[in-house]
């Protein structure tokens, strides 16, 4: 087990490149098995959900070539086997291999879904969908159990904005019979790229980024090669960085539009920010104002920055307030950045931020993903040596996080844990 060890306090300068979206590419990689002949995917990060995803199309009898950040999936001997549990409890995004084999086979055995741990994270609504689909669907020992005699369109309309269950009702209809309206969709960036790879395996959908989808099904679907777009949550970290540690910073492969809730909140705060094609030029600033952020569905500010970015509040001037309106209780970062001497309250579904405050280096611990980015951006801003424990979280969904960081000149580095850290850990 490692843990990783970060000098705070240093200046960062250069080019940063930012790598294939991870929310894309954790639907992109179930989206193959609904064709029947060979789709490649190219610029996919090199992280473990991605790894995780394609050990499970091979489990179902997929044929999969997995080199550095290119796949190839040959789905024609795939078989709907039942994925009860194993694997799929590694990531919240195995969901979507039921909407990709209910679509393919019109059968699913897929075990209820992991990934991390931000309060309440219900299905209803992908359920909800695939049921108006026709589908019969059934939760028997922690496994969800689909089938139907065959998936006829249907109008649906989404209770809740979520990016999973647009994604996986259109997966699931793109084979049906008929038309299938999504309303109230999401309108997320990665929706729009998974619309893309389905679109040129052959199927037919529109409206894909607003909030009404219309998908007519057709037969059958065929191979193709796609390439991903780049993780706008990933450029959105290193930008954050970039306003708390850079002289100058340049984000590469980047859709600056992906990012204008972060961009706009950045320059309030006093933040000087270029934007040229797909390139982003961040420079720090001494004397930041506060903001407040609230974060809400694209194109609002993303929940999935709201941890990172309360770091860099903790060195702004005022009283900030952070609310988070999708995930309630994703707050487990605030104790860690308290131990690194951020003065940081939590009151109901909101964080207020009192800053300036000078960080300290502190042993600290990733509960999830993007907590574990926040700690890494709060250990570069600290005094003194940060350790961050909790690295399998990060790994989920930064690729080479170290050596990107020590591109720009930040001195981390991963270590071993000892055997006496591990047990302290497990004992926590
Ligand atoms: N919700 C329901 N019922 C549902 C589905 C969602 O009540 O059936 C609620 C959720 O509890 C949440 C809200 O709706 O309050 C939005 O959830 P959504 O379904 O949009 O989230 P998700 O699809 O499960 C994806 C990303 C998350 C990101 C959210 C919000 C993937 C694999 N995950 O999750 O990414 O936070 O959208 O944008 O795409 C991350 O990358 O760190 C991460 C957690």
């Amino acid at each position: 087990m490692e843990k990783l060890k970060i000098e705070g306090g240093n200046k960062l300068n250069g080019t940063v490149r930012v790598s294939g979206a991870k929310n894309s590419a954790v639907a992109l990689i179930p989206a193959t098995i609904l064709a029947e002949s060979p789709v490649i995917i190219d610029g996919l990060p090199n992280i473990s959900d991605v790894q995780t995803l394609s050990d499970l199309l091979e489990e179902i009898g997929g044929t999969v070539s997995l080199n550095d950040s290119e796949i190839i999936v040959d789905p024609s001997k795939m078989i709907s086997m039942p994925l009860p549990n194993g694997k799929v409890k590694k990531l919240r995004a195995s969901y979507y291999l039921m909407g990709a084999m209910l679509g393919r086979f019109k059968k699913a055995v897929v075990g209820l879904p992991g990934g991390c741990h931000l309060g309440p994270r219900p299905i209803d609504q992908h359920i909800k969908g695939f049921e108006a689909l026709g589908a019969k669907v059934t939760n028997e020992q922690g496994a969800i159990y689909l089938r139907a005699d065959e998936l006829i369109g249907a109008r649906i309309y989404l209770d809740v904005v979520s990016v999973g269950a647009t994604i996986n009702i259109m997966l699931a209809a793109v084979r049906a019979k008929g038309r299938t309206i999504i309303e109230n969709a999401a309108k997320e960036p990665e929706i729009i790229d998974v619309a893309t790879l389905l679109t040129s395996m052959g199927a037919k959908i529109k409206g894909a980024g607003t909030d009404v989808i219309r998908i007519d099904g057709v037969d059958s679907l065929h191979g193709c090669r796609h390439s991903i777009i780049p993780d706008r949550i990933e450029a959105g970290t290193y930008l954050i960085l970039g306003a708390a540690m850079g002289e100058e910073v340049i984000i590469d492969n980047v859709i600056p539009l992906h990012l204008e809730s972060l961009i706009a909140k950045l320059r309030e705060m006093g933040v000087v920010i270029e934007t040229k094609d797909d390139k982003i030029l961040v420079r720090g600033h001494h004397n930041l104002k506060t903001v407040d952020i609230k974060t809400l569905v694209y194109p609002g500010f993303p929940t999935d920055l709201q941890q990172p970015f309360t770091s860099l509040l903790t060195k702004a001037e005022g009283s900030g307030v952070v609310t988070d309106t999708i995930y309630g209780a994703r707050f487990k970062h605030i104790d860690e950045l308290r131990r690194m001497n951020a003065a940081i309250k939590v009151e109901g579904r909101s964080a207020i931020v009192n800053g300036p405050s000078q960080l300290q280096g502190a042993k600290v611990r990733a509960s999830d993903l993007r907590a574990g980015a926040a700690l890494v951006v709060a250990g570069l801003m600290a005094e003194g040596i940060t350790e961050v424990s909790g690295l399998e979280h990060i790994d989920r969904g930064y690729e080479n996080l170290v050596e990107k960081l020590n591109g720009l000149g930040a001195v981390i580095w991963r270590e071993s844990m000892t055997e006496q850290e591990i047990e302290q850990l497990q004992n926590s």
